[in-house]
């Protein structure tokens, strides 16, 4: 039976993709999953990103998906393989899992002139060189450059994006960025959740260089699958539904993610 698409991030960032998802494909059903009560996943371990990731996604599937979109970075780089790889062989042959590096990682290099790219990501995706390994494989010439922004996602997960605190952060961590190389010239916001924090890095990135959004992109690349693979979308259902879950209480996250998804929300608690 057709289900609804599922959209998981570790909290809110995911919204920042979901928002696209949908304005670019109203039609279908979706539920969207953040496991805030755990969130920020950027300083775990991969073995705990990994358990949280396949905890949700299970969730998702037992709710019905076929199709869930990892919509976090973190998630992406530390058990999306692996998901694909090992445990998706245990669900039917209609079940698949994507993520939001690919996406990205295969367009960047068209994006820059010099061929350096920064990107802001979370420690976890620094560290699993998700960028560096997807963009050699893409645009073996490109250079890439990362920055670790461990304060950024619980910036956002606090709701404390918009005060002065957040500038301190968002300046220190891209002048970080930019010394390490004269030549970038694209930089890559690689976490869902840093979309909320566009005011400030705009102010503190010059004005020459492009800045790499996920959300929009993402939206296109899963129009495209969906195109491309009929008998995945034969599996997802086309009512116009909206479901929100969280592992958190339903009334803290219905007031911060109406914030961030533009509308207002009513999720329901779901414990892992
Ligand atoms: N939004 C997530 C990402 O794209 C995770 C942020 C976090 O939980 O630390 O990486």
């Amino acid at each position: 039976m057709p289900g609804p698409i599922g959209i998981f991030d570790s909290g809110y960032g995911g919204l920042t993709v979901f928002r696209e998802i949908e304005a670019l494909l109203p039609q279908y059903d979706y539920i969207y999953f953040g496991d805030n009560a755990r969130a920020p996943y950027g300083g775990r371990s991969f073995q705990t990103v990994y358990k949280f990731t396949l905890q949700c996604v299970r969730h998702l599937f037992e709710a019905g998906c076929h199709l869930v979109i990892l919509a976090c970075n973190t998630a992406s780089a530390k058990a999306l393989r692996t998901i694909q790889q090992c445990d998706l062989l245990h669900y039917g042959p209609h079940y698949r899992v994507l993520g939001v590096i690919r996406p990205t990682t295969e367009i960047v290099g068209r994006i820059t002139r010099t061929g350096c790219v920064g990107i802001l990501a979370t420690p976890g995706t620094v560290k699993s060189e998700s960028y560096v390994i997807e963009i050699a494989h893409f645009f073996p010439e490109v250079h890439v450059y990362q920055q670790a922004c461990p304060m950024w996602a619980p910036l956002v997960e606090n709701n404390e994006h918009t005060g002065p605190g957040a500038d301190y952060f968002v300046e220190k961590d891209i002048r970080a960025l930019l010394a390490q190389a004269d030549c970038i010239d694209t930089v890559v916001l690689g976490c869902t959740h840093y979309p909320l924090l566009l005011d400030k890095i705009r102010r503190y990135l010059p004005a020459d260089i492009t800045l790499v959004v996920q959300g929009r992109l993402v939206a296109d690349r899963l129009a495209d699958y969906l195109r491309r693979h009929p008998e995945i979308d034969a599996h997802c259902s086309k009512g116009g539904q909206r479901v929100f879950y969280t592992t958190e209480t339903p009334e803290v996250f219905d007031e911060k993610a109406s914030l961030f998804y533009g509308k207002p929300v009513q999720s329901r608690h779901f414990s892992l």
